[in-house]
């Protein structure tokens, strides 16, 4: 007789998935309805790749199909996220500001597989689409992305503290769908813009703090990443101003990512004047 298994008990929602219980030791991540065909498939690859350099990622089991549909099954991480921690320990927001940015360094320190797409082809392809879908001035990011001046790293794509679990063996990193190659800054920019708040509420994939809680967070981070790594602030500001513009493609609420890009546009006129004034 064939064991049948089902998904059980509802480990964590994201915000393209759902993570279920799935045997012993093991979860499923089953994609919500909305979540295109093949990004399971992708991001387990992603995933198994960064893990074979030497990642903290959870060990990939398989992918079956659910309902039609690809799920993948993975290593069941015990520990709450580092989001979940915020909210339950506000105080020790600062600090886990500060661990956030040491997870991003410790993964740029390792060899970036080669399977992964290179960051500025996403970020093109990104800046392209909210264009297309939101305003057409928005195209003059392209031209601020900088020449690539060092050897890529290896770049999360999305690494907010929803995505990191606090386990026993320390942080393990999720969600590897937004993967690359890349510059180490456009990283951090990345990051900032998923830390931006929505209005006068924390964004969707963090939800339950407060401002002044995600506001400390984030100084915390970036301070941390001004210790350990060497780069000017105008490079982060640029990068924050491409970065938001490619995020707008997301579909996230846009205000604040529209207020970033539009701030610097006023501050460089000759780069994205057009931009200002729309
Ligand atoms: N292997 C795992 N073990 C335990 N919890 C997990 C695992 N993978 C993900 N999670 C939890 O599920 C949440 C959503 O997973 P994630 O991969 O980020 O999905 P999404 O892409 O939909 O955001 C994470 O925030 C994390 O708390
Ligand atoms: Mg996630």
């Amino acid at each position: 007789m064939a064991l049948q298994r089902l998904p059980g008990e509802l480990v964590a929602r994201g915000t393209r998935s759902s993570i279920r219980a799935y045997g012993r030791g093991a979860v499923v991540k089953i994609p919500h309805r909305s979540t295109p065909d093949g990004w399971i498939e992708w991001e387990a690859q992603y995933a198994d790749d960064v893990r074979a350099v030497g990642a903290p990622v959870p060990r990939l089991l398989g992918i079956e199909r659910l309902s039609g549909r690809a799920a993948s099954v993975w290593e069941h991480i015990r520990g709450c996220s580092m989001w979940q921690r915020v909210v339950d320990r506000p105080d020790d927001s600062a600090e886990l500001g500060r661990m956030l940015a040491d997870v991003q360094c410790a993964l740029l320190e390792l060899v970036p597989p080669i399977t992964l797409p290179r960051q500025r082809d996403r970020v093109v392809a990104k800046i392209r689409m909210s264009a297309v879908k939101v305003d057409a001035s928005l195209i003059r990011a392209l031209d601020l992305i900088p020449i690539a001046a060092s050897p890529p790293h290896l770049c999360h794509g999305d690494l907010h503290p929803s995505n990191v679990i606090l386990s026993d063996d320390g942080p393990v990193i999720v969600d590897w769908f937004d993967a690359s190659r890349g510059d180490p800054v456009a990283d951090i920019a990345r990051t900032s813009m998923t830390l931006l708040n929505d209005g006068a509420t924390p964004p969707r994939h963090l939800p339950g703090s407060d401002l002044e809680t995600l506001g400390t967070l984030t100084a915390a981070y970036l301070s941390q990443l001004r210790l350990r790594l060497e780069f000017a602030d105008a490079q982060l500001v640029q990068w924050q101003a491409i970065q938001a513009v490619a995020r707008i493609a997301e579909g996230v609420p846009r205000d604040s990512l529209i207020e970033v890009w539009r701030s610097f546009a006023r501050a460089n006129p000759p780069v994205a004047a057009q931009a200002a004034s729309n």
